[in-house]
């Protein structure tokens, strides 16, 4: 594994090497989870379309500047803009990211379990015969447990963990090769099914749940439905914490950037719309309430399987493919802090790893109790929308101030280090690899990294803080 001219990092060892371990890294919870349930809570198409402007217009970009840092300089985040910018503020990102990445990995760690917990259930085919009402009660019996929640994040860590000390190539690209594409294929197969799923009264029709997602009612959009995209659009393509930082720096020399970072972000992109199509049909076919927060994928999921010819195995097929998905990303989360502990603090990359598993997991076990042991431990606010209190505990806490403040901040500066200090040659040398391939793109990504990104990331911030209000 030790290579003799450098002994820390390797490298991809193929195009598609890191195009799936970028894209495993980018898919994951966050498309099949978060997006669905985050557009339900925003009431649906206005949603998609602000989510899917973000992307183009912030997203790519602030990817691509992450692959250009990393691959020119490396290093992990801090080291990088350390390197790029000495006795600059700019490390600032790398801190930023680490803490980001703690936060994230803690909850994630605890979805990373349900997922666990599910495909245990599934091969146990505990929900079999149930009704829609009995596998809501499932679930959140499940998440009201005292310890279930906690042992199955405490087996997700661990696995994050395993990989991550058995080193980058070996660790990443033989998973998410060969189980991406199922999950592709299993995502169609459960769309079909939703979208043909009887309903179960005469007022409820599978049909709404498409118009629900693509159609538009820009009168539900406001600051706060805008804020969420922002949030979930950084989160779903793993940007704005120096995780792609971590993997630009694997990259090749050979390998093109500007159609990696659009490939990856595209694809990205297609699945957690995939999964809005799996599963809002179901949601309005059942009558479900699209707001039913964090649990909805867990509730509606197995209904679907429940509906299915060979559902049994369509369901474990679906949750062993999701859990990789989750571990693909969750790696990436863990290698950021790895990879920093390892060069900035001149530490094995096995203890630095035993430090930040053992941290992480012990944050994430707050998160995973966050609806029993713990409920009480959080704020309450009071929510002028519905005049309503609003309790948030610990796991929803670490998810906001995580995707709604340092993602995109960090991403923020990123893409102002990149296009206004990182010097236009050097950004179209590693673009070009050296002057080999042509950039047709290059005056469209500098105007969207110098102005477009900059200028609306802090737009939604004003515009979310109420210091300028657009609605
Ligand atoms: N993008 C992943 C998902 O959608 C989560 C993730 C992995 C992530 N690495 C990241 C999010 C780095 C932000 C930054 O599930």
């Amino acid at each position: 594994m030790i290579k003799s001219i450098d002994t820390s990092r390797g490298s991809f060892s193929s195009k598609f090497g890191i195009i799936a371990a970028a894209a495993g890294s980018a898919i994951g919870l966050g498309n099949i989870w978060r997006f669905p349930y985050v557009l339900g809570e925003s009431g649906g198409g206005a949603f998609l379309i602000v989510y899917l402007l973000f992307v183009l217009s912030i997203g790519i970009p602030v990817m691509l500047s992450e692959f250009i840092i990393g691959r020119s300089t490396q290093m992990n985040p801090f080291g990088a803009f350390k390197k790029l910018a000495p006795r600059q503020p700019w490390f600032i990102v790398g801190i930023m990211g680490i803490i980001a990445a703690f936060m994230i990995l803690s909850f994630y760690g605890t979805v990373g379990g349900w997922t666990l917990e599910y495909l245990y259930k599934s091969v146990l085919n505990r929900f079999s015969g149930k009704s829609a009402d009995e596998v809501s009660h499932i679930f959140e019996g499940f998440r009201n447990n005292s310890y279930r929640p906690l042992l199955w994040q405490v087996v997700f860590m661990g696995l994050t963990f395993l990989i991550v000390v058995a080193g980058i190539e070996k660790g990443i690209e033989k998973y998410s090769k060969i189980l991406m594409p199922v999950l592709f294929f299993l995502l169609i197969v459960i769309a079909v099914r939703s979208v043909t799923l009887p309903a179960v009264s005469e007022k409820l029709n599978p049909a709404e749940g498409l118009r629900f997602l693509f159609k538009p009612d820009f009168s539900k959009l406001n600051a706060k439905v805008i804020f969420d995209a922002l949030g979930q659009s950084f989160f779903s393509l793993s940007i704005g914490m120096g995780a792609l930082i971590t993997y630009g720096s694997y990259i090749r020399k050979n390998d093109n950037l500007g159609s990696s970072a659009l490939i990856i972000s595209l694809s990205d992109t297609f699945i957690a719309v995939l999964a809005g199509i799996a599963i809002f049909p179901a949601v309005f076919a059942l009558g479900f309430n699209p707001q039913s927060g964090e649990g909805l994928v867990f509730k509606i999921l197995p209904v679907i399987f429940q509906n299915m010819p060979g559902g049994y195995f369509v369901s474990i097929l679906f949750f062993v493919c999701l859990s990789v998905a989750a571990l693909t990303s969750s790696i990436s989360l863990l290698e950021v802090v790895v990879t920093t502990f390892v060069e900035e603090l001149k530490i094995s990359r096995r203890k630095a790893s035993i430090i930040a598993a053992i941290l992480i997991t012990i944050m994430g076990a707050i998160c995973a109790l966050s609806w029993y042991t713990f409920r009480n431990f959080g704020v309450s606010t009071f929510d002028e929308s519905t005049g309503q209190m609003v309790h948030f505990n610990f796991f929803m806490i670490l998810d906001y101030i995580a995707l709604k403040f340092l993602l995109p901040i960090g991403g923020l500066f990123i893409v102002v280090y990149l296009g206004w200090f990182h010097g236009k040659k050097d950004v179209l040398k590693e673009l070009s690899n050296e002057g080999v391939s042509k950039v047709i793109y290059y005056k469209l990504f500098m105007f969207l990294v110098r102005f477009v990104a900059p200028v609306a990331i802090t737009i939604v911030f004003l515009n979310e803080t109420g210091l300028l209000k657009f609605n």
